[in-house]
């Protein structure tokens, strides 16, 4: 879910809205503001996307205000209707409360209000804290104690924002395990789930801290907004203050029908803005931010990635690399299965955390999990100072800057650069790999942006074939080598975005099952490793092409150019640069994120942000 609150000199419905809207991307089940305008609260909420709720601001005004809130929901508990939407109030409507996360114990608490003859009237888990609040509120008379109060009793995740009716110049945030960002600046202040929420008005943020309220309390005379950030027992809180880097615009379609086709179109610079700095034009490494001396680098005797989603291809990807340029053991593990089945760490397991959005709660408690057991954690990240990053040893961020869309691409790409950069980084500190081979590997890394734009150039005939599959309802992908997650992630975002039954397979294991499932016309995306070296693999890959399109096929292969082994086996044939095999999935993923793309608008879906969808998914 995403929230904004806002307390300041501008018009806070204008603001929080805007703020809903960059938020957006975060959930969009239903939408709902409450502002605070002569000492009354007026909310307004919908179901559906956030133009419903703007629809409905528009047929019916809420007053003028300077403190609000807003809340965009990807639902947990209860269906996604009017009176599920946030924000929630107490049965007086003197405090409104967004929520982002899942409240454990709500059910005793709920009972626990219901005796005491409270009236909920919605099947959220938040609706107890509005009520809670609104008891601690009346018995102490300050909306910060009050939220601190709260949370000392709430199990689970949460992000709250606040206001209370009575407050009208105050706007108080909490949270724990979920995510909370305050901007500052001269007479206005901001809370929100994301820096990108409030970006065109400041750039100066603060980080929240587990387990910290924050109060933004306007002072009514000269207008200025003071910050208290406090522990939820009270104490004062260290924050850490940020400055954000990245411009509005970064974080708007450009001229592009989606983000999505901007995020694709970026991916060559988010590729090289990832190396920059850290290789240099001799091929050298220098990953100083990775924190982990050497002599504990030498010591490492298994790595362990955990990540969800795409991030979880590209470690897939990653254990190809790290495995064979270290010899050093590399799991990859969903992040929601990691803790559950207590798996073997310790002091010498590395285990790598890859995410996007840094928040997402199964990869941050397998990360814990990891901690725990004496695990060094390096997060892979591409948001500065989320909780994920926040948490571990070390991080390395990818430079993609801000991805909107909901289906990840630029920073998949940038994931899989960083996890090549650990991999070798590791492999030189451990002396498995030559000083010539890594400067050969990085060079190559350096190049793999142009061959990003080359692809890029290439897509037409990509956009068509998709817009011919339209009426599909499967499509299968087949890899060997690291071209199996290649092909994991073609099938992942066709799910995603075109919601067709896809299904990503091992080429090699096509035989023991999946070769039922070819029947006439079905189309199979092959993704063909390089024939260079007389690669065993591809000659492989080419018997299984044609063992599909003896059984009715219509063959999509994508393969290194130059190689003509395919040809006469490829109903259609995308090209691809020619780059070492295991850098291969930076080019031969971007046409099947093309293909995904494409066939998405071809069925009239909606490409930002696909249905039942979330970008950052911060509960479990
Ligand atoms: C969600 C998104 C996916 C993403 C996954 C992991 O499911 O819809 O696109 O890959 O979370 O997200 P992260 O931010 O941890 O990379």
């Amino acid at each position: 879910c995403g929230i904004v609150g806002y307390v300041g000199r501008r018009p806070a419905l204008e603001v929080v809205t805007a703020g809903l809207r960059r938020l957006e991307y975060r959930g969009y089940d239903s939408a709902g503001v409450a502002v605070l305008a002569d000492g009354v609260l007026a909310v307004a909420k919908k179901a559906g996307k956030l133009v419903n709720l703007e629809k409905e601001l528009g047929e019916h005004p809420l007053p003028a205000a300077t403190a609000g809130l807003g809340h965009t929901r990807w639902a947990t508990h209860g269906a996604p209707n009017d009176v599920n939407a946030h924000p929630h109030l107490d049965d007086a409507g003197r405090v409104a409360v967004v929520h982002n996360g899942i409240i454990e114990n709500f059910a005793a608490l709920r009972a626990e209000l219901e005796e005491r003859g409270r009236r909920l009237v919605s099947d959220t888990d938040t609706e107890v804290v509005s009520h809670l609040l609104a008891e601690e509120y009346s018995a102490c008379g300050d909306l910060a104690e009050a939220m601190r109060l709260v949370c000392r009793r709430l199990e689970g995740a949460f992000t709250l924002v606040a206001v209370a009716a009575e407050e009208p110049g105050v706007v108080v945030g909490a949270r724990r395990n979920s995510p909370l960002v305050a901007g500052v600046a001269q007479g206005e202040g901001f809370l929100a789930s994301d820096v990108a929420a409030f970006i065109e008005y400041t750039r100066d943020a603060l980080e929240l801290g587990q387990d910290q309220v924050v109060e933004l309390r306007r002072d009514e005379a000269d207008g200025s907004v003071a910050v208290t950030v406090t522990g939820f027992d009270g104490r004062p809180a260290e924050v850490r203050e940020f400055h954000i880097d990245w411009d509005a615009s970064a974080a708007e379609k450009g001229g592009y029908d989606y983000f999505m086709l901007k995020e694709i179109a970026e991916q060559p610079k988010a590729v090289a803005d990832t190396l920059l700095g850290r290789v240099d034009d001799a091929g050298r490494l220098s990953l100083d931010e990775l924190r982990i001396p050497p002599e504990e680098v030498r010591e490492v005797d298994k790595v362990v990635i955990v990540a969800c989603g795409t991030a979880f291809h590209a470690g897939m990807i990653a254990k190809y690399a790290v495995e064979h340029w270290t010899r050093v053991p590399c799991e990859v593990e969903l992040a929601s299965e990691f803790r559950y089945r207590d798996p073997i760490l310790g002091p010498r397991a590395l285990v790598i955390a890859v995410s996007q959005s840094g928040e997402t709660m199964d990869t941050l408690m397998a990360l814990r999990h990891a901690r725990e057991q004496g695990s060094k954690v390096l997060a892979i990240c591409n948001t500065n100072g989320a909780t994920i990053p926040r948490e571990s040893d070390a991080v390395l961020y990818t430079h993609a800057g801000p991805e909107v869309a909901v289906a990840s691409t630029k920073a998949f790409l940038t994931q899989l650069v960083a996890c090549y950069l650990v991999a070798l980084y590791l492999g030189q500190v451990r002396g498995t790999r030559s000083s010539d081979d890594i400067r050969e590997q990085v060079r190559e890394l350096s190049r793999s942006a142009d061959g990003v734009e080359r692809v890029l150039s290439t897509m037409e005939p990509v956009r068509e074939l998709a817009r011919s599959l339209a009426s599909h309802d499967t499509v299968l992908f087949l890899g060997r080598h690291v071209g199996y997650p290649v092909a994991l992630e073609g099938a992942l975002k066709l799910k995603e975005l075109a919601y067709m039954h896809a299904e990503g397979f091992a080429a090699g294991e096509l035989k023991h099952g999946p070769i039922a499932l070819i029947e006439e016309g079905v189309p199979v995306v092959v993704v063909v490793p390089s024939p260079r070296g007389g690669s065993v693999l591809h000659d492989k890959i080419v018997s299984n092409i044609q063992e599909i399109r003896a059984r009715g096929a219509r063959t999509v292969v994508v393969a290194e150019e130059g190689d003509e082994a395919v040809v006469p086996y490829a109903d259609h044939l995308i090209r691809v640069p020619v780059t070492p095999p295991l850098l291969q999935p930076l080019v031969a993923t971007v046409p099947l994120q093309v293909f995904a793309c494409e066939l998405a608008t071809a069925r009239g879906n909606e490409v930002d942000q696909p249905r039942n969808l979330a970008k950052s998914v911060t509960v479990e």
